[in-house]
């Protein structure tokens, strides 16, 4: 066992902090109560190859690995998770699986200029009423011979309006439950495309989530990605390794909480004293280091099965289930420490807060990741 970073993971982790502390930061205030989207930092972080940065070179993209991936979404998330999940979503949803499930045609049309990240990518599973129960999909994809007809509506998609190419699924034999269900390349200019309204959101304001319908859109054949009925099984394993990246958002958020409140806490004096001295609030501190450790070391354990090519759908859905619950532990703690002004915006952790609460409930509830866990569990696959 090797806990030592490479040279180049560390690197990695070292630029996307540059980035994140010196340009994200500066207005990420704004963007948040403004909802505003990141749309210069997107351009600036594609510039870097972080938007398809585990994409191979044969691709256009950065051919780094998952524990690369996850340091820079540590970092990018301690200071602003709308920016992490639009480079979450386009790396861990789009481009893998593009890249593992895609044909050569695909991947050459697709995949490049979404590795560049000069194309962004959105995943469309959630509908109006299948959100954590995805195989009830209502959207179809009914076969015409040349092409597919798409119809429904698709519900809280990370970069809806922003991307140019939608991974959308869609049953097309609804007597085969989710065996009947496929997943599309979507362009997001055809016709018989609309976009809702951006939604109103209480965290990760300045991300771009959109509901997206379908009325009759043509769907060549040759952009059903897999065999006929491969869609629901594509959509799993393309999340088995979203909730990687979402739980190392999830760590980034509580430790980007507990630098902030580690450095209030060493500044700010009460009775007599920097509060760090008083035992309520460094032991406090301790309890919030403790579980980003521990958090940190189940992503980086479902990071490195994934590089490994070992299964890691339930290490990926216990790193989710737990950072995202530390990180709304985390955070709410960040907040008391900072007291009156940890409710104010200008000291950054009540967004922190408010990110967290979302870590909980996209790209699989925790009570999803409970599902998964316990029915591991159930068969013995995880005594050992
Ligand atoms: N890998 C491969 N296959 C899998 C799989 C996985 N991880 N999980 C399930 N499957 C297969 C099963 O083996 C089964 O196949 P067979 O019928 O051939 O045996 C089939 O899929 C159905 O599986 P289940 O019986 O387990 O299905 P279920 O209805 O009980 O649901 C679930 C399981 C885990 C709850 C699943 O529905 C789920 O993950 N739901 C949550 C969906 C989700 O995460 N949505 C987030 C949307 S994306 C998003 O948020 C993006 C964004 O914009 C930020």
């Amino acid at each position: 066992m090797d806990f030592q970073f490479t040279e180049e993971q560390l690197m990695i982790k070292q630029a996307a902090r540059d980035y994140a502390q010196r340009e994200l930061w500066v207005d990420v205030i704004e963007r948040d109560e403004k909802a505003i989207y990141p749309e210069k930092h997107v351009k600036a972080l594609a510039e870097l190859g972080f938007m398809g940065m585990m994409v191979s070179p044969e691709y256009d993209g950065g051919g780094m690995d998952t524990i690369s991936y996850v340091l820079a979404m540590e970092e990018i998330s301690k200071v602003d998770s709308s920016v992490s999940v639009i480079l979450s979503v386009n790396n861990s949803l789009v481009c893998w699986g593009l890249e593992t499930f895609g044909t050569e045609e695909q991947k050459q049309k697709y995949l490049r200029p979404l590795a560049r990240g000069e194309k962004i990518g959105a995943f469309l599973l959630s509908e109006p009423e299948a959100g954590s129960d995805a195989t009830s999909q209502h959207t179809t994809a009914i076969d015409m011979g040349d092409y597919y007809l798409l119809n429904g509506t698709k519900n809280w998609i990370t970069n809806g309006n922003t991307a140019s190419t939608y991974l959308v699924m869609a049953q097309t034999h609804p007597e085969k439950g989710h065996k009947g269900i496929n997943a599309f390349i979507v362009e997001r200019h055809w016709e018989g495309i609309s976009v809702g309204p951006h939604e109103n959101k209480m965290g990760m304001r300045s991300s771009d989530t959109h509901s997206v319908m379908f009325t009759d859109v043509k769907v060549p054949k040759e952009n059903r990605i897999g065999g006929d009925g491969f869609g629901f099984r594509f959509a799993m394993q393309t999340l088995d390794g979203g909730r990687i990246g979402i739980a190392a958002q999830a760590v980034g958020i509580a430790a980007g909480a507990l630098e902030l409140a580690l450095k209030y806490a060493k500044e700010r004096k009460a009775f007599g004293t920097e509060i760090i001295n008083h035992q309520a609030i460094a032991f406090k501190l301790a309890d919030m280091a403790v579980k980003v450790e521990n958090a940190r070391n189940l992503v980086l354990k479902a990071a490195w099965l994934k590089d490994q090519h070992k299964p890691y759908g339930v290490a990926s859905a216990m790193a989710k289930l737990y950072a995202a619950d530390i990180a709304m532990q985390v955070t709410t703690e960040a907040v008391q420490i900072h007291g009156g002004y940890g409710y104010v915006k200008e000291y950054h952790v009540e967004r922190l807060m408010r990110e967290a609460k979302l870590t909980q409930i996209y790209e699989g509830t925790s009570e999803v990741q409970h599902i998964v866990i316990s029915r591991a569990l159930a068969k013995g696959e995880l005594l050992p």
